[in-house]
């Protein structure tokens, strides 16, 4: 398969990573995961907006302009001749000796990868179990870093207890999930964490809130608690490639029950339509 190495498009063979990359010893990087419908990319713009917000955050260069990152990327995606799927991106602050200290602003090195990948056809439509713990991670969720591992660890204890995806609650709140952003729906009212340090600010996030305020759904960017979230009518999460899906049990720290209801329903027609 093709993959990109810097501003290359090559074979995956070519790709030789040395030990004292900062993102291998550190988890000094960034990514990125943009979903392909139909051969097109969709939201490639915000993503990749987000990938240098990202950089900038941690400080570290991206080697060349956006605008030959996007097409780098379309390139990689034709080449291998995804029809459904995604691109994953990732930049790491490169090579240098292993200490803590970075140096500021220098170039990242990037490696990136398209994979077909079928959207959770079923799971959208039946929904899942989601597991409920503590947020581990630390006080920057907003930078869509590499070094994942409160994400992981709570997403393998998910799994353990046969649940589909972890969300997370910190200091009474619910924040987000392991790889997905978190809603719920009250009296035909959408509540989700605003967008502060304590989550990632998902492009599949914002796309369902502008979509909610296009079709007069009022959207609250107010931290929940765990007595609301018990309480709901509806409660779903979403991201690049898990969309919009709907949760039906929650287990763990509370316990709740959802059907998939009107509002999930709806927010999953119109993102549809904007897809296809
Ligand atoms: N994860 N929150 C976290 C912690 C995430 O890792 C993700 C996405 C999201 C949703 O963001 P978006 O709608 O932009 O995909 C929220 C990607 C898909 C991943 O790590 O695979």
């Amino acid at each position: 398969s093709f993959v990109l190495l810097n501003n290359q498009i090559t074979t995956r063979e070519n790709v030789k990573i040395d030990m004292e990359d900062r993102g291998y010893n550190f988890g000094d990087g960034i990514y990125e995961v943009i979903p392909i419908y139909d051969s097109k990319t969709f939201s490639m713009d915000e993503h990749l907006q987000r990938f240098e917000e990202s950089a900038a955050k941690i400080e570290i260069k991206l080697p060349y302009d956006k605008s030959l990152l996007k097409r780098l990327l379309n390139d990689l995606k034709e080449k291998n001749n995804i029809t459904n799927g995604i691109i994953y991106i990732q930049m790491t602050r490169g090579v240098s000796p292993r200490a803590h200290l970075y140096e500021r602003n220098v170039e990242g090195l990037i490696t990136g990868f398209c994979r077909e990948m079928p959207f959770p056809v079923e799971q959208k439509h039946s929904g899942i179990n989601v597991f409920l713990t503590a947020d581990i991670r630390w006080l920057r969720c907003d930078i869509k870093t590499i070094n994942l591992l409160g994400n992981t660890m709570v997403k393998r204890k998910a799994t353990d207890e046969n649940c589909h995806e972890a969300i997370m609650h910190r200091d009474g709140t619910l924040t987000e999930g392991s790889s997905s952003n978190l809603f719920i729906v009250k009296d035909k009212i959408l509540y989700t964490h605003p967008a502060t340090n304590l989550i990632l600010n998902g492009i599949t996030r914002q796309k369902v809130i502008k979509l909610a305020n296009e079709n007069d759904l009022t959207v609250v960017e107010e931290t929940f608690t765990l007595k609301q979230l018990r309480e709901a009518d509806e409660a779903f999460i979403t991201s690049t490639t898990q969309e919009i899906t709907p949760i039906t049990s929650v287990f763990g720290d509370i316990q709740a029950n959802f059907t998939v209801g009107p509002i999930t329903k709806a927010l999953q027609q119109f993102f549809k339509e904007c897809v296809e």
